[in-house]
Formats: structure tokens, sequence, C-alpha cells
């Protein structure tokens, strides 16, 4: 799953302006996955007459909801909790969680070693909140119990801004390659019904939501027992008011040539794939257990872009694994010369206590050596991304706009269906609606361009 550029904060800013119930704030770190969890918590709270709230310093109750995949991500997050355990002592009754993979990661630690904290509570917990606040106000409350049967059905999220609508069909995953702790820490894969995630679907379009996105570990693995991910997309697809369909991420193991016809068919279905490749050397994809061969991911890459013409793609990146040569990283980095990904994440390695890597593998990389190799590979990144962007110089992109840019200066920001972010003048164009822009100059990370028209289209073609 892609990374929100590391730790990225994101809050849910919709505020009733009265407020009657306990004021409670959120703040999330890690993937969309914890974004769209966070959404299932504010919805589950509202439901029980809580009010949501953007100011820490405002608020009754205070969660993060966290992210246990590198070590780094853990730190930042402990550095916060003591930061907000200090408004404890203007507001002594101020109840302090933390919830998501970090919660289930340290579990009993987290109340040994930070007295501040009054709640932990794990990913398949979330139902329990109310319950659990309520118990914390008299002692701290922890509830870390993974459930296999938990895909927190018939709950309704409370979406935050933003035009996409996160829909989670898959919950786990089954794949543990060695260095990850998602299995641990999210359980085991298990998918949700395609009729409960139709329903979601059909809630989203109703609220006004033109694109959606289909999140999982492994999304691409769901199963429900009559339905595979392709017959959801499929069917998703048929939803009215719906007009572009994501889905992140996807493991290159399980994209089969269905999907793929499925992606040529339905045209709501955008042309971007995140597809992790980890490592450019086949016995470093070994250790790692990641189930396939660059040969294979580079057959997939092949296929993709003669099924899906103009197709964009992007990639997650470990630098630094147990036992990685010199050769082994610069077949990283020819791999990526190869592919040339639109985009990428990239990571030092970094071990996880319960992983297999953590526990059979000696972690042989310097910390020295894994920043150098991992500037390498994000400088050739950028430069890979500032040629594949400059190519878009006087092309018209159909674009979702998504709101002001963060830059200001009268700028609106959106994106188009490869998943570029397009930047332009905002002129009179609506949130929420199509439009197309021409592009006059881009960087590494953005288009830029002009506004050429509201698209005819409204997203329903390419
Ligand atoms: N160290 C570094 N990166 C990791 N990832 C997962 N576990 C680790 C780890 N232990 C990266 C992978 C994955 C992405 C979400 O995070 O690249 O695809
Ligand atoms: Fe982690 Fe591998 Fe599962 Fe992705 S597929 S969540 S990297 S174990």
């Amino acid at each position: 799953m892609a990374e929100l550029d590391l730790l990225e904060i994101q809050t849910i800013d919709n505020a009733p302006s009265v407020q009657t119930g306990k004021r409670v704030y959120i703040e999330t770190y890690g993937c969309q996955m914890n974004v769209s969890d966070t959404e299932l918590m504010m919805g589950v709270l509202i439901e029980a007459g809580y009010v949501h709230t953007s100011r820490p310093d405002d608020a009754d109750v205070v969660l993060l909801n966290t992210c246990a995949i590198r070590e780094k991500a853990e730190d930042r997050i402990v550095g916060r909790l003591s930061q907000l355990s200090h408004l404890k002592m203007s507001s002594p009754n101020l109840l302090l969680g933390i919830s998501g993979c970090m919660a289930k990661h340290l579990a009993e630690k987290l109340l040994d070693q930070m007295p501040y904290v009054d709640l932990v509570i794990g990913p398949d917990s979330y139902r329990r909140l109310p319950a659990l606040i309520a118990e914390a106000q008299d002692e701290p409350a922890m509830d870390v119990r993974l459930d296999r049967e938990e895909g927190y059905l018939n709950l309704d999220p409370k979406r935050g801004e933003g035009t996409n609508a996160w829909i989670t069909v898959m919950r786990g995953c089954d794949k543990f390659c060695t260095f990850c702790i998602v299995p641990y820490v999210r359980g085991r894969e298990r998918s949700v019904s395609a009729d409960e995630i139709l329903r979601q679907v059909d809630v989203a379009a109703s609220e006004g939501y033109k694109e959606i996105t289909f999140l999982g570990q492994t999304v691409n693995s769901y199963k429900d027992g009559t339905n595979d991910f392709a017959d959801l997309l499929k069917r998703a697809a048929q939803v009215s008011g719906i007009q572009r369909i994501r889905f992140t991420s996807p493991h290159p193991s399980d994209f089969t040539e269905k999907l793929i016809d499925t992606m040529v068919q339905e045209s709501k279905i955008c042309r971007f794939v995140h597809l992790p490749v980890q490592s450019g050397s086949n016995s470093i994809l070994r250790e790692m257990k990641r189930t396939y061969t660059i040969e294979e991911y580079l057959a997939l890459v092949d296929c993709l872009r003669q099924r899906l013409p103009g197709v964009c793609l992007s990639t997650d990146i470990i630098v630094g694994f147990p036992g990685e040569t010199e050769a082994d990283y610069e077949s990283t980095l020819g791999l990526m010369e190869d592919v040339r990904f639109d985009s990428a994440f990239m990571f030092k390695y970094s071990p996880r206590e319960g992983t297999v890597s953590y526990r059979q593998m000696a972690d042989t990389v310097g910390e020295t050596e894994k920043g150098r190799r991992l500037q390498a590979v994000i400088d050739q990144q950028i430069r890979i991304s500032s040629e594949i962007n400059r190519t878009y110089i006087g092309k018209t992109l159909e674009i979702l706009v998504g709101g002001d840019s963060r830059k200001g200066g009268g700028q609106a920001v959106g994106k188009s269906d490869g998943f570029k972010t397009v930047v332009f003048p905002k002129e009179a164009v609506e949130t929420n609606s199509f439009v197309d822009v021409k592009i006059s100059s881009s960087t590494s990370h953005t288009l830029t361009g002009h506004l050429a028209g509201v698209s005819l289209n409204q997203g329903s073609t390419r």
C-alpha cells in the first residue's frame, strides 16, 4: 500500500457548528487504509453521539491512528504522543488514545511505558470504540484482539474532505513477505462481501462522490466465495454517478488476465496501477518471499502497457534489505530504468520485530550505506519522473477538480485518470467536476496547465 508521503498527517475537517456531545480529534498516520479506518472510527463515534473537532486542544478524546511499518513511523508517533500528553495539564479529563497498527504492535508496552496513554485500540476493535472510551474514564482500556470475522459491515464512514471515497474491500494479508509487519498487526486476509461493497459504493454515489478507491493490503487477492476482484470491479462500474474507479495496492502475483481484461473493458477503471516491486534482484525477491521473479514482473508490466495504452505505473522500493549487495542494488536501479515508473515510494529497510527477516536475517547494510542507496534511487526516480512528465506538455488531460492548490495563488489542483497531480488557475471551476486542462509545464511531481474547457465526457470515457 502506498504511503502518504511517509507520515503525512491528515485530519477530518467537517465539524458540525453546534456541538452537543464529547469532542473527538483523530490524527492519521501511514497508508490510505488508515485514512479509511479513521473515517470508519469517526462514523462509529458520531453514531454514538460524539462530535468531531479539528483541534486537539479543544477535544475530550484525542486519538492517533497509527502506522507500524517502519521504525521511523513509530518514533514519530511516540514523540507526538508525548507532545499531546501536555494537554492533560490544562484538561485533566482528556483521554489520549492510540489505534491501528502500532497499537497492535506495541500493545501493553504502550501502557507500561507511557502512563499518559488511556486507550489502546487494535485495527479490529473500532466497533468497540465508544465502550472502550467509557471504560477508559476509570482506568486505561485496551483491545488489540484480531478478529478474522471483522469486516466492518453495515458501518458507514464519516468521510473527510476530498473528492475520493475510500472503500476497504479486504483486510489483512496472507502473503507474509519476510520484511513486513502487516500480517502480524492486521491479521489474516478477509474480504467483505461484494453485496456489502456495492451498498457502500451506492452510498458514496448518493453522497455525490464521482471517484472511489478500493483498498486492501493485497486488494486484488479479493474473493468473497462468489466474486473475485475483477467481478467486483465490473459490478462497481455499473453504479451510475461513479465515474472513476481506482484500487490500491495490488500484488503482482495476483494480477490475473481476467483483471486486465476487465480494466480494458470498463472505461471507468483508471489507467493507473501501483505495483510494488520492492527490489530488482531475483535473489533478494526470493529472500523477501515476494513470490515473483523480475522476469515475471516485467512480463506483467509489458502486458499492462500493451493492453492499456497510456497506463501510468508507480511502485514501492526497499533498499538495504539483509544481504543486499552492491550488485543487487544496482539491479534495482536497472529495473527502475527499464520500467520507467511514473513515480515511486522508496524506503530504507527497517527491521521490524516479529517479522521473519528480523528474526532470521542479519541487518547487513549499514545505516550510511542504506542512506546512500536510498538517495541514489530517489535521484534516479526524480529524473525519470521529470522526463515522463515533460512528455505531457501540450497534451490535454481530463481532471477531476480536487479543490484549491496548497500553493494558493488562485490555483486549483486535481488528478488525471493516470493519477498525475495537475495544477491550473481556479477561474470558475467547481470542486468535484471534470475539466480539460492543457499542460504547459511540468516538474517531477506536478503538471501545470490552463483550462481548455469543461470536460464534455465528465469522466465517463477516456
Ligand atoms: N522496511 C522498509 N520498508 C517497508 N515496507 C514494508 N515493510 C517495510 C520495512 N520493514 C514498505 C514496502 C511496502 C510499503 C507499504 O512499505 O515497500 O510495499
Ligand atoms: Fe506486507 Fe507483503 Fe502483505 Fe504487502 S503483500 S502487506 S508487503 S506482507
